[in-house]
């Protein structure tokens, strides 16, 4: 069983976002997953999953970080694939439990200047712990003639040390993106063949490739 924890300081950085994506389509992938919601402010991943017509992939709460002890230790035992935790904005103990557990930190981000500024201090918790990370840049305005948006040229400008942990993809800033979390969907379900659809994929393969499953590129392009 793989752990990926989501996580950022910053609030609003794409942490429940990539984490809906991401589990939609380990479960389109027959993976077993469980999406645990450790945001008790929000809740948004479980409030997504009350809104779906499908079982999976199972979203679970928790409120403590034994109960995510607790519960890691129970899908290990009952042979789940992945778990992905979806953890609140800030430094807290529930973020730190979740860094811990982790096999992997996917760490979302914007490209506005104070989501830049903010990243460090994410990067830098997650390397005190000693994990590997994925910076995934998200609500990234769109290529234009296949060239990157100015501000995703900054971040990457800001990151030079840290060049082979940022994805060299993007999640674009769609609106449909939204909509379809409104509906209890995923971009996969609404839209497979849409472009929205296409980077969640190249997102899934590029964490699939950063644990070691054999599973990767099972989707094709
Ligand atoms: N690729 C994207 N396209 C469009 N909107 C996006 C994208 N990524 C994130 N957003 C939007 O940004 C907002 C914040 O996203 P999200 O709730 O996933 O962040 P978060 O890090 O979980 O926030 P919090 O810190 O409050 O838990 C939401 O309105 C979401 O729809
Ligand atoms: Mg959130």
């Amino acid at each position: 069983m793989h752990v990926l924890t989501v996580a950022a300081h910053k609030g609003g950085a794409g942490k429940s976002t990539v984490s809906i994506l991401l589990a939609a389509l380990f479960a389109h992938a027959r993976l077993r997953v469980v999406l645990i919601d450790t945001d008790e402010g929000q809740n948004t991943a479980f409030a997504w999953a009350s809104r779906r017509a499908l079982a999976q992939p199972a979203v679970v709460t928790i409120d403590s970080t034994a109960r995510l002890t607790d519960l890691v230790g129970a899908a290990r035992r009952h042979g789940i694939d992945f778990c992905l935790i979806d953890t609140p904005a800030g430094y807290s103990a529930m973020g730190r439990a979740a860094v811990e557990a982790a096999d992997l930190v996917i760490i979302p981000t914007k490209c506005a200047a104070a989501d830049r500024w903010a990243l460090r201090t994410t990067v830098e918790a997650v390397r005190e712990a000693e994990k590997p990370f994925l910076i995934v840049p998200t609500d990234v305005p769109p290529r234009r003639l296949g060239r990157e948006a100015p501000e995703l040229r900054l971040l990457r400008a800001d990151l030079p040390d840290l060049a082979s942990a940022l994805w060299n993809g993007q999640l674009t800033g769609r609106r449909s993106i939204g909509q379809s979390i409104a509906e209890g969907r995923a971009p996969s379900e609404v839209d497979w063949r849409g472009v929205t659809s296409a980077e969640c994929r190249d997102l899934w393969r590029r964490v699939m490739d950063a644990v070691p499953t054999g599973r990767a590129g099972a989707y094709a392009s």
